[in-house]
């Protein structure tokens, strides 16, 4: 093959490159001489990717449900990706803003169209048994999750709707984590006291947790959007892509997880008071949440509201 102006151009371009690291060239020319092609399975890594999903139970449609969680995952950390960078821009522009909450916003609206595939697409008879043997085990564990949360909004916003208006002001992440609102989602009906389920949680994630909390007081995206200048603040596609993200998460993607547990979970309050369960019937609607990542954006009304059509529409 001929050496053409092109290939010396980007050998000077190497060269210089390594150069300024004080290496020699030949020796990465080496390295690229021996190296193996990229193949697309090494590079995805499909085979761990496949090995990924280990049933406790030989009932076919738990692979359902452990893919799934795996690939809401994936969905969260993608959404997390965007959370970090913007959170690090230094040179933030209202182009990148509505851009990177956009991408956030399409990984939220996959999930909850693809939330049919737990609503509908299991065998109800095989999931109440092969859940059994996953107690006490719930996607409530989602650390990343609670990431997504106190990456988005000003951590008081996370307390228990109950306790907001008493800690308003506080500064201390870990004065506002005692009562962060989804500790209610654990805690048994009958005695008050904290599941196993949260119990275990809080031991691996909680000191993270408030770290995090931490380092989000000045980096969660209504922060971000605070050093926007004022006018691009007013902007229509601005407020829109953060009130979409509100819906997104606060409302739709809850209202989707509903679904699938009064699919699969719905019973009589006896019941539940009988196995000395959590009453998510009670704690998992947004209308009752009122979880709000961005309340200076809505008007009275539609807080007050918040989540009751919706929950309307789509359980009638
Ligand atoms: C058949 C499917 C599902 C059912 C029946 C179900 C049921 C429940 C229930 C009853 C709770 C309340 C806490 C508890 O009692 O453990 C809960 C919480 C939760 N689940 Fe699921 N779930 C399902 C699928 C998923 C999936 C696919 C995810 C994705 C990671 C997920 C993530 C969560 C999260 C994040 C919470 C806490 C919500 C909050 O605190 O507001 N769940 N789930």
């Amino acid at each position: 093959m001929e050496m053409t102006p092109e290939i010396i151009e980007r050998l000077e371009k190497l060269n210089d490159k390594y150069a300024a690291l004080g290496q020699d060239l030949t020796s990465y020319l080496d390295g690229l001489l021996y190296a193996d092609s990229v193949k697309y399975w090494n590079y995805i890594q499909v085979d761990t990717l496949l090995s990924l999903q280990k049933p406790k139970t030989s009932f076919p449609d738990e692979v359902i449900f452990i893919v799934y969680h795996q690939i809401t995952e994936l969905y969260f950390k993608l959404a997390l990706n965007e959370f970090e960078q913007l959170g690090e821009e230094v040179n933030l522009s209202k182009s990148f803003f509505v851009e990177r909450v956009g991408r956030i916003n399409r990984y939220f609206e996959a999930l909850i169209k693809s939330f049919e595939i737990m609503v509908t697409g299991m065998d109800k008879e095989q999931f109440l048994k092969f859940r059994m043997s996953l107690l006490p085990a719930s996607g409530f564990q989602s650390a990343q999750y609670r990431f997504i949360e106190m990456y988005s909004t000003d951590f008081i916003n996370l307390v228990h709707k109950d306790k907001r208006e008493a800690l308003e002001g506080s500064t201390s992440i870990s004065e506002m984590y005692e009562f962060i609102y989804w500790k209610e989602g654990a805690t048994e009906v009958l005695t008050g006291k904290k599941t196993l389920t949260l119990e275990q949680f809080e031991k691996r994630y909680q000191k993270e947790f408030i770290a995090l909390g931490e380092k989000c007081h000045t980096r969660n995206l209504w922060q971000v959007y605070q050093r926007l200048s004022p006018n691009e603040q007013l902007d229509e596609n601005v407020i829109n892509c953060l009130r979409q993200n509100d819906i997104n998460v606060n409302i739709n993607w809850p209202l989707a997880h509903y679904k699938s547990a009064v699919r699969y979970l719905q019973r009589t309050n006896d019941d539940i008071a009988a196995t000395g369960g959590t009453n998510w019937q009670k704690y998992l609607p947004p209308r009752f949440q009122k979880r709000i990542f961005y309340p200076e954006l809505w008007t009275e009304s539609e807080k007050e509201d918040w989540g009751k059509s919706w929950v309307f529409d789509s359980l009638a």
